[in-house]
């Protein structure tokens, strides 16, 4: 299977069990509409993708981590409701459609966020996926947990709220990136892996050198697409973070010097996924993907 079929198959199964697991309460309220709108407008699914394919890579089946994928991919959904925001970013244009405060209104983009997140615990939780053995399962839910909030994702867009004119130098804006999207990407690959209960310390600590490497790289791409990108293509409005004033990579090391830490990091990201062999070569493809990315 190519690179492209093996990502295609990848996000439709990801879809796929979102779409049979996740119950509506049955209210007919405006919340359930909007849950369904932010989950299913089409995402790239990079956050279950990697989680399946680091299960892949130590030597686990998709169905094991079919729960957790989905779990990361509902928080990455409550994050980009919450992000688009008027407090926050202030977006009206995600997936080439309204953002959901748009499209609802802000209250109910607000509960949507509160919404997802507790379905992802849920997701993680659910009987219905296969689960590891009971020390393991917390191992899970403690590491989407600290992924996601003040030491991880919520602590990056905090970062970025406040960034604007204060982060002057790469080492500050690298902690941002890696808080903001690199926690949730961090999270992605070691629960795919802790989910087969086969990964050995010695692998997770690889895993982690790579997807530490790829989440920053990620987001280096995004600032990237920013720039460069435009709006049809990328699906959300061209030029934002200069108009922001947001700190980016391009904005602290030049397009060239950006370019080439996204470079760099890919290296390094290879290099830690040596030891995984073939079992590994997926997890490499999706590297490529992420810094080759057009949207
Ligand atoms: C966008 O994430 C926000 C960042 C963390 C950079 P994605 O580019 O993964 O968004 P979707 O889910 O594919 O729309
Ligand atoms: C978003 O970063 C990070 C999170 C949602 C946690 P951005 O603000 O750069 O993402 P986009 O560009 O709006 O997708
Ligand atoms: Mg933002
Ligand atoms: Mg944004
Ligand atoms: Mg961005």
């Amino acid at each position: 299977m190519d690179n492209q079929d093996y990502l295609k198959a990848l996000q439709d199964r990801a879809s796929s069990v979102l779409k049979h697991r996740l119950e509506a309460p049955g209210m007919a309220s405006q919340l359930e509409e909007a849950v369904h709108y932010v989950v299913h407008n089409g995402g790239k699914r990079i956050r279950p993708v990697l989680a399946y394919a680091s299960a892949e890579a130590v030597g686990g089946t998709q169905e094991d981590a079919d729960n957790c994928a989905c779990a990361v991919e509902l928080i990455h959904a409550y994050s980009l409701v919450h992000d688009d925001l008027p407090a926050m970013d202030d977006d009206a244009l995600r997936r080439g459609q309204p953002t959901c405060h748009i499209k609802f209104d802000e209250a109910t983009a607000i509960l949507a966020g509160d919404a997802l997140q507790s379905l992802a615990y849920e997701l993680l939780t659910d009987t219905r996926g296969r689960m590891p053995e009971p020390s393991k399962a917390l191992e899970m839910i403690s590491t989407l947990a600290a992924a996601s909030g003040w030491k991880g994702m919520v602590g990056g867009q905090s970062l970025d709220i406040e960034g604007a004119g204060k982060i002057k130098n790469e080492q500050e804006l690298a902690l941002m990136h890696q808080l903001k999207t690199g926690a949730l990407i961090n999270a992605s690959v070691r629960l795919g892996a802790l989910s087969t209960g086969l990964v050995s310390d010695i692998q997770l600590q690889s895993l982690e050198t790579f997807s530490s490497c790829m989440g920053l790289a990620f987001q280096i791409r995004d600032d990237i697409l920013d720039v460069e990108g435009d709006t049809q293509t990328l699906g959300k409005q061209q030029g934002k973070d200069l108009t922001m004033n947001k700190p980016t990579y391009p904005s602290i090391l030049g397009m060239d010097g950006a370019k080439q830490r996204m470079q760099s990091l890919l290296e390094e990201g290879t290099v830690a996924l040596e030891g995984f062999g073939d079992k590994g070569s997926n997890l490499l493809g999706i590297a490529h993907y992420i810094i080759d990315r057009q949207h």
